[in-house]
């Protein structure tokens, strides 16, 4: 079994995600789909069929955390898995690995599944081994038993551009020679390439941005690699 998820990132209104859910609950796989909303419409996926996931959480389950959202509350919501340190919430809102590694603990302890994204810059390129290894390395500790790592170099997030099969290859080799955890890729998955890089050996499944932002897309992915 391997990983099929679905990042809106900030997309998507009451209206769609009633109509996504109904759509996808057509749809069976012997993958894990897991889909992630926005916060606010976790609530329309009650009666979904597959995996709930959020895009983000707190540190801290409770508390005076203005503006924030309490792992807890996305268990009780019905999330099994949350993302982490999306490059977004890198570079957009300078998140640290300090900050994702207490995120990482709180949702370990919750019993929620962390999916840990890490990936390098364009200009970080001819070192994406040194810069994964320093966003990897506190997990060296860490007890990474119900946790998925995502691949997502930043240069080819939104972008078209996709790494050659090799590259990721040897990405996902390396990952794996240093954490025992699933690797999953992320960057520019659409229906043609998701066969090919769902098939790369050490790859555990894909995370997917625009082309699961409709459920159409993002139900020829899941009959792409179930064929
Ligand atoms: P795209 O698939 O739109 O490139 O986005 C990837 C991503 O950031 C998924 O988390």
């Amino acid at each position: 079994m391997k990983f099929l998820i679905a990042n809106w990132k900030m997309n998507g209104d009451l209206h769609f995600a009633e109509q996504y859910v109904q759509e996808m609950n057509d749809i069976s796989s012997e993958h894990e789909i897991i889909i992630c909303p926005p916060f606010p419409l976790l609530l329309k996926f009650k009666d979904c069929v597959h995996s709930l996931g959020a895009q983000n959480c707190c540190f801290a389950s409770d508390g005076a955390f203005t503006g924030e959202v309490s792992p807890n509350l996305l268990k009780e919501l019905g999330c099994t898995y949350v993302i982490i340190g999306h490059s977004e919430r890198r570079t957009i809102f300078h998140e640290t690995d300090a900050d994702i590694e207490q995120k990482f603990k709180i949702l370990s302890e919750l019993k929620l599944n962390p999916i840990v994204c890490i990936g390098e810059k364009e200009n970080e390129r001819d070192n994406w081994k040194g810069i994964l290894s320093k966003q990897i390395s506190w997990m060296q500790n860490a007890n990474l038993e119900n946790a998925i790592i995502a691949y997502e170099p930043l240069w080819s997030i939104g972008t078209n551009i996709i790494p050659t099969t090799n590259e990721i290859s040897e990405v996902a080799k390396f990952l794996k020679s240093q954490i025992d955890a699933p690797v999953t890729y992320g960057g520019s998955v659409n229906a043609s390439n998701a066969c090919t890089i769902f098939n790369i050996p050490n790859i555990d499944g894909l995370l997917i941005g625009r082309a699961s932002w409709t459920s159409k897309s993002f139900a020829e992915i899941i009959r792409e690699v179930e064929e």
